[in-house]
C-alpha cells in the first residue's frame, strides 16, 4: 500500500460493535483509511448498514469480500464463535485484521490465528479499546510513574445493562459473561499489573435470568473472580449482565502508597440505580462511555499498518484473556482454584 492512498477497510458483521467501527472508518472521517465494503449474512442488517453508510460493495459472505483487491484490512465484529475462522481466512488472503474481543473461544483457536497472521505477515489487533480510553491510559501512566508505589491490587468491574441473548445461555458455547463482558477487565488486570495470571478462583450464579434456570442450570449472569498474578500482585474482577440501570465500568488500583481510581466516584456517599432511574447522572451504555476510545483504537490500527508498528493489544493479549476465561469457567464448574498452567486451560 502506498502512503498516499487510503487503506481500504471492510467491516465483517454490521451489528452493535461493528457499526461503531464502520462509522469511524466511513469516507472522510479518518485520516489514511476508508470503509470500502461491508459483510453480513442477514439481509436486513446489510440493507440498514448499506443505507446508513452509502456503500456499493455489500457482501453476504466474507469469503467474497476477501477476494476483493480493494479490501486491504478487515474489522471482524461477528459473534465471537466465528472470529477464528474469519481471522484465519483473512490472514491467508493477506488482509490486516482488527478483531473484536474476545479473540476466540479457546486457546487452541488463538494459536491457529496467531500462526496464520505470523505466516502471512499481517497485523492482528484485538479490540481492547480500554487501552485507548483517556482515563485508563492516564491511570496506567500514573502507575508507571510510581505515584502509588508498588501495585498491590487491581480491582476491575463491568456491569452491562443488556439482558443476555438466549444463545449465551449455553456456557460451553458462549463462554458466558467472563468472556463477553469481562474480557476487558482481564486485559486491564494484565495491563495494569504488567504480569500474567497464575491462578484464579471464581464463583458465579444466575440472579436475573429466570428463563435459563431450568434449561441451562450452568448459566450465570453474575461472577466474581479473584486472581493471583505471577508477580505476586492480586486481581479482582466482578461481572454482571442484565443490570438494566446503565453501563458500569470502574477500576481501582491499590498501591503500597495510595489509590488510583478510573470511572465515576459519585460525590454522594449513597446512591441508588435501578431501571426506573438513578439518584445521580449515569452512563447509559458502553457505546457512550467508550466512543472516543473506539475511534482512537481504529486510528491506531491504521497507523500500525502504515508505519509498521505492533498493535497496542495484539494476539498474545487476546489469547491471554481467553485462557483466563477458560480457567475461570473451570473454577466455577469445579468449585476450586484453577492454575493457568493446568492441562486443558492453555489449549481446550
Ligand atoms: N469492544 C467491546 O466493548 C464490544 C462490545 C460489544 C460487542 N463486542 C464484540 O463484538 C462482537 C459482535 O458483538 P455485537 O454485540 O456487535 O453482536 P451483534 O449481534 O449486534 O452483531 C453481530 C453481527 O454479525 C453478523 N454475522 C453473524 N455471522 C456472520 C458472519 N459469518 N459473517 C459476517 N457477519 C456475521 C450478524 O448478522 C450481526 O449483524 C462479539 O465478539 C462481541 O463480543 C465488543
Amino acid at each position: 500500500m502506498s502512503k498516499s492512498t487510503l487503506l481500504g477497510v471492510c467491516l465483517i458483521g454490521t451489528g452493535r460493535a461493528g457499526m461503531i467501527h464502520a462509522r469511524n472508518f466511513a469516507l472522510g472521517r479518518m485520516a489514511g483509511a476508508r470503509l470500502t465494503a461491508i459483510v453480513d449474512p442477514v439481509e436486513q442488517a446489510r440493507c440498514t448498514a448499506r443505507q446508513e453508510l452509502q456503500l456499493e460493495r455489500v457482501y453476504a459472505d466474507y469469503r467474497e469480500a476477501l477476494l476483493d483487491p480493494d479490501v486491504e484490512a478487515v474489522v471482524v465484529a461477528t459473534p465471537s464463535e466465528y472470529h477464528c475462522g474469519i481471522v484465519v481466512a483473512a490472514a491467508r488472503a493477506g488482509k490486516h485484521i482488527l478483531c473484536e474481543k474476545p479473540m476466540a473461544m479457546n486457546a487452541l483457536e488463538c494459536d491457529r490465528m496467531l500462526a496464520a497472521v505470523e505466516q502471512a505477515g499481517v497485523k492482528l489487533q484485538i479490540g481492547f479499546m480500554r487501552r485507548f480510553d483517556t482515563g485508563f491510559v492516564a491511570a496506567r501512566q500514573r502507575i508507571v510513574s510510581g505515584e502509588i508505589g508498588q501495585v498491590v491490587l487491581v480491582k476491575s468491574l463491568t456491569y452491562g445493562p443488556s439482558i443476555p441473548k438466549p444463545w449465551m445461555y449455553d456456557i460451553r458455547q458462549s463462554n458466558g459473561p467472563l468472556s463477553e463482558v469481562n474480557s476487558h477487565d482481564i486485559d486491564t488486570l494484565r495491563w495494569f499489573t504488567g504480569s500474567e495470571v497464575e491462578e484464579v478462583y471464581a464463583i458465579a450464579g444466575n440472579y436475573r435470568s429466570p428463563d435459563a434456570r431450568q434449561s441451562h442450570p450452568d448459566f450465570y449472569d453474575n461472577v466474581v473472580l479473584s486472581a493471583r498474578m505471577k508477580n505476586g500482585m492480586q486481581g479482582s474482577i466482578c461481572g454482571a449482565q442484565g443490570v438494566r440501570y446503565g453501563y458500569d465500568a470502574r477500576c481501582e488500583i491499590l498501591g503500597e502508597k495510595g489509590l488510583i481510581t478510573v470511572g465515576s466516584l459519585a460525590a454522594a456517599a449513597v446512591t441508588t440505580h435501578t431501571a426506573a432511574g438513578s439518584t445521580t447522572p449515569i452512563v447509559p451504555s458502553w457505546t457512550d462511555l467508550f466512543l472516543d476510545a473506539y475511534r482512537a483504537e481504529d486510528e491506531d490500527f491504521v497507523r500500525c499498518i502504515r508505519e509498521n508498528h505492533p498493535p497496542r493489544a495484539g494476539g498474545i493479549d487476546g489469547k491471554a484473556a481467553v485462557q483466563v476465561v477458560s480457567a475461570g469457567n473451570r473454577s466455577i464448574r469445579q468449585r476450586r482454584p484453577v492454575r493457568l498452567d493446568e492441562e486443558g486451560v492453555t489449549a481446550t
